[in-house]
């Protein structure tokens, strides 16, 4: 089940087709986030799947339970592989979430982002007023979210391990190949550095996405994470 997810952060559906030709005969699992989905809806969403692609639905969804409940229920149409919450919802707010996907067959494997990366332990306690380091805060989340029956989490390859110790797979953005710019990620691993973290998928962007030959970067991926 170890997989590299492409992460498609393209503006519109015609970039994200000109970046699949390149891609050859290569069926990777796509990472679909909000800027591609809020333009392209849910028609490229099922159109990608009867292609055959794996997709893990990044959405982010943070709201009262029985709004997540109502969004999720729509989105399991979709038949998507993986989607996500935020953590910080809270442990309700999951198991609605949860509880949509698993009425509609269980197919989509729920996962949830712990701590943004992009926050840090002085904007955590000084605007948030989370007394927590951002890793113990990430800890804490991850917690939540085994307890409120999801499977995974998004996470740095560094928490990869601390994922599996309470039972939940690895969904590891912030991947770099070698000589590859970090742009705006603070901390970066290679595909090979994440393997021996323990990360269950890897989510690649720019190191691929913006590479002169995307495919054979994606293969790099592949030969580095998966052997
Ligand atoms: O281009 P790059 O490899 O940095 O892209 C990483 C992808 O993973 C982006 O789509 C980004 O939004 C996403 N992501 C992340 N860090 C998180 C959660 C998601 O980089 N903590």
């Amino acid at each position: 089940m170890k997989d590299v997810m492409i992460a498609c952060d393209f503006a519109d559906k015609d970039a994200l087709e000109n970046f699949l030709t390149k891609m050859g005969d290569a069926k990777p699992f796509l990472k679909i986030g909000m800027e591609l989905f809020y333009k392209e809806g849910a028609p490229m969403v099922k159109e990608l799947k009867e292609r055959g692609y794996k997709i893990f639905l990044d959405l982010k969804l943070h709201d009262i339970p029985n709004t997540v409940y109502k969004a999720m229920k729509n989105l399991a149409l979709l038949g998507v592989d993986i989607t996500n919450v935020h953590a910080g919802g809270g442990i309700e707010m999951m198991k609605w979430a949860k509880r949509a996907l698993d009425e509609a067959g269980g197919k989509t494997k729920l996962i949830a982002v712990t701590i943004l990366t992009s926050l840090d332990d002085k904007t955590l306690s000084d605007e948030l007023k989370i007394n927590l380091t951002a890793s113990e805060a990430v800890k804490k989340y991850a917690e939540n979210a085994k307890a409120a029956g999801l499977d995974g989490i998004v996470c740095s390859p560094y928490e990869a391990p601390l994922a599996k110790s309470i039972g939940l797979i690895s969904v590891t953005p912030g991947i770099r190949l070698e000589g590859d710019g970090k742009g705006d990620q603070k901390r970066v691993a290679t595909p090979a550095f994440a393997k021996e973290q323990g990360s269950d998928y890897i989510v690649v962007g720019r190191s691929i996405t913006g590479a002169q030959d995307p495919l054979k970067a994606y293969n790099e991926c592949l030969k580095q994470f998966i052997g």
